[in-house]
C-alpha cells in the first residue's frame, strides 16, 4: 500500500513536470516563436517625447539617414519594398499605413534602439538626436500622426 502511494505521488510529480515544460514551450514559442506578427513597444514607451522638431533641416538630415541605413530593407518611400526585403524571412512594415503611423514617437523611438532580428538595433550606430530625426522623416510618409 505505501509503495502505491509513493509511486503514485511520484507520478503525478512527473506528470506536473511535464505539464510545465509543455506550458513553458507553448508560452515561448507564442511570444518568440515565427507566427508572432506584431512587434509592440512596451506602454512605457509612450511616455518618451520626441525632443527634435521636424522642421525642414531636421527632416532633411533623417531623410539622409534614412536613406543611407533604413531604405535597403524599408524602400525609398518605407513601403518595405527595399532590395534586401525578399530576402529577408519577415515583412518589414509599411510606414504609409496607419497601423504605423498611429504609434507614437516614443515607441518607434523605443523599437529603433532596441532592433528586432533581422532587424539590427541603432543604439550605438547612431546617436538619438540622429534616431529623432530619422522619425521626424518616417512621419512623412504616413497618414495620421501621432506625437
Ligand atoms: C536588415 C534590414 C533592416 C534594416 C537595415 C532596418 N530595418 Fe527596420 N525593420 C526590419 C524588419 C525585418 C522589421 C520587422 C521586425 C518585426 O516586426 O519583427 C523592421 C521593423 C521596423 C520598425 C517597426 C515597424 C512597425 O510596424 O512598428 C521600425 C520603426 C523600423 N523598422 C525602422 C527602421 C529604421 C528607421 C531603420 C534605419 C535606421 C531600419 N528600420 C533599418 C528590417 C530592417
Amino acid at each position: 500500500m505505501r509503495i502505491y502511494i509513493r509511486k503514485t505521488t511520484k507520478m503525478k510529480l512527473q506528470g506536473s513536470i511535464v505539464t510545465g515544460i509543455i506550458t513553458g514551450a507553448v508560452i515561448l514559442l507564442s511570444a518568440f516563436g515565427p507566427n508572432q506578427q506584431t512587434w509592440t513597444a512596451p506602454p512605457s514607451a509612450d511616455k518618451v517625447t520626441n525632443p527634435v522638431i521636424a522642421n525642414e533641416k531636421n527632416i532633411a538630415t533623417g531623410k539622409d539617414l534614412f536613406i543611407k541605413t533604413c531604405a535597403i530593407c524599408h524602400g525609398k518611400k518605407g513601403k518595405g519594398d527595399g532590395p534586401k526585403s525578399a530576402e529577408l524571412d519577415k515583412p518589414v512594415g509599411d510606414f504609409t499605413k496607419e497601423n504605423f503611423s498611429k504609434q507614437s514617437d516614443g515607441a518607434i523611438f523605443w523599437k529603433l534602439t532596441e532592433g528586432k532580428k533581422p532587424m539590427p538595433s541603432f543604439k550605438k550606430e547612431m546617436t538619438e538626436e540622429q534616431r529623432w530625426m530619422v522619425i521626424d522623416y518616417i512621419r512623412e510618409f504616413g497618414p495620421a500622426t501621432k506625437k
